[in-house]
């Protein structure tokens, strides 16, 4: 400490430094909250679930600041008031104090059963609703989700729309390996795992779109394991449903009805390949009836493709069918000849299949 004392130059260089430490350091830490991500994180909670779980954080936060508050500042106290000075003798030597010791253990016990507590009864609180709207199934597979609506014959990939102000009840299904289901915003994380019915469930305060995400580390494209919620007031949820339940529009012209007649007839592009959409996919009312791929039924009027990570525009779509593994590699859509090879549908042939796909909304 003398050093620093007796050239106060390099004192403020070095207090100067330390701070631009802190603040580079703090830097990513305050741009991150800029982000349109802040919205979607449990501190922003949109649901009843997501409150009980923002307010046990609050709680938990409040009780760290306050203990870290009092570590700190009894090791503050000790170093200033009880530091070592120039001729000192030697401090009495002791070897322990039972009854602080006592102290010291109980103290940090009661706190923990306190935590204890309120996060079991946090817990409860949020697994278990009371009144069911309706219940999703939720399918996580590599790598995307399917929301299967029960009793209502709505199948949707990666999107799902919930009415606001009731409770939906999400049966967690997996096909493959172990995913997680979370929806920052609207309650907490859970595991989705194969032969194990988990199950979650929410209600949302307001309308809004809402980010869900893969949580579990399922393999190559992980990250790219997102979803949407919408939630809409009734009426717009109503509409919703009755747009899904309707076949998908049947009045297909031009591009469009070729695209049609391509995907349903698996009809060969330009360079003999085979336009084999029928081996994976669904859609409603025709002779697509697989169930590998999405069900592709409304898929002109959802929002997103490739699992919530790219818009539905008509750029991204003939990127999509042109190439699945250029927007999201290691994807497992991929056109395959008979000797398992991949090919590439040609560029006209694309751009019909995007435009039938874009008319069923
Ligand atoms: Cu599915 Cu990570």
């Amino acid at each position: 400490m003398r050093g620093f004392r007796s050239k106060p130059s390099q004192s403020s260089k070095f207090s100067r430094s330390s701070l631009l430490l802190v603040f580079a350091l703090a830097l990513p830490l305050l741009l991150s909250a800029c982000g349109s991500s802040s919205l979607h994180t449990p501190l922003n909670p949109q649901s009843d679930a997501g409150h009980t779980v923002d307010r046990l954080w609050w709680i938990m936060f409040g009780m760290s600041v306050v203990i870290e508050g009092l570590v700190a500042g009894v090791v503050i106290v000790a170093l200033v008031r009880f530091r070592r000075k120039p001729g000192d003798p030697e401090p009495v030597q002791i070897t322990g104090n039972t009854r602080l010791e006592i102290a010291w253990t109980i103290a940090p016990a009661m706190v923990l059963v306190v935590l204890l507590v309120l996060t079991l009864t946090t817990m409860v609180n949020i697994s278990e609703p009371k009144g069911t709207t309706m219940r999703i199934t939720a399918t996580g597979q590599q790598w995307w989700w399917e929301f299967d609506y029960q009793g209502m014959n709505i199948v949707t990939g990666n999107e799902m729309h919930i009415p606001v102000g009731e409770n939906v009840h999400i049966d967690l299904r997996s096909k493959d390996v172990i995913h997680g289901f979370w929806v920052p915003v609207l309650n907490g994380k859970r595991d989705v795992i194969p032969g194990h019915n988990n199950q979650l469930w929410f209600r949302a305060d307001n309308p809004g779109t809402f980010r869900g995400e893969c949580t579990e580390f399922c393999g190559a494209e992980h990250a790219n394991m997102n979803f949407i919620v919408v939630a809409q007031p009734r009426a717009e949820f109503d509409a919703w449903v009755k747009q899904q339940q309707a076949p998908p529009v049947s009045d297909q012209t031009g591009l469009a009805a070729e695209g049609r007649d391509l995907v349903q007839g698996a009809k060969l592009d330009a360079n003999g390949n085979l336009v084999s959409c029928i081996a994976c996919h669904m859609i409603d009312g025709t002779n697509l009836k697989a169930k590998v791929g999405p069900n592709l039924t409304h898929v002109g009027s959802r929002q997103y493709i490739a699992a919530g990570t790219v818009p539905n525009d008509t750029d991204n779509l003939i990127r999509w069918i042109h190439n699945t593994q250029d927007v999201k590699p290691d994807n497992k859509m991929v056109f395959l000849n008979s000797q398992g090879s991949p090919y590439l549908l040609d560029d006209d042939t694309v751009r019909k299949i995007v435009a039938y796909l874009q008319s069923l909304k």
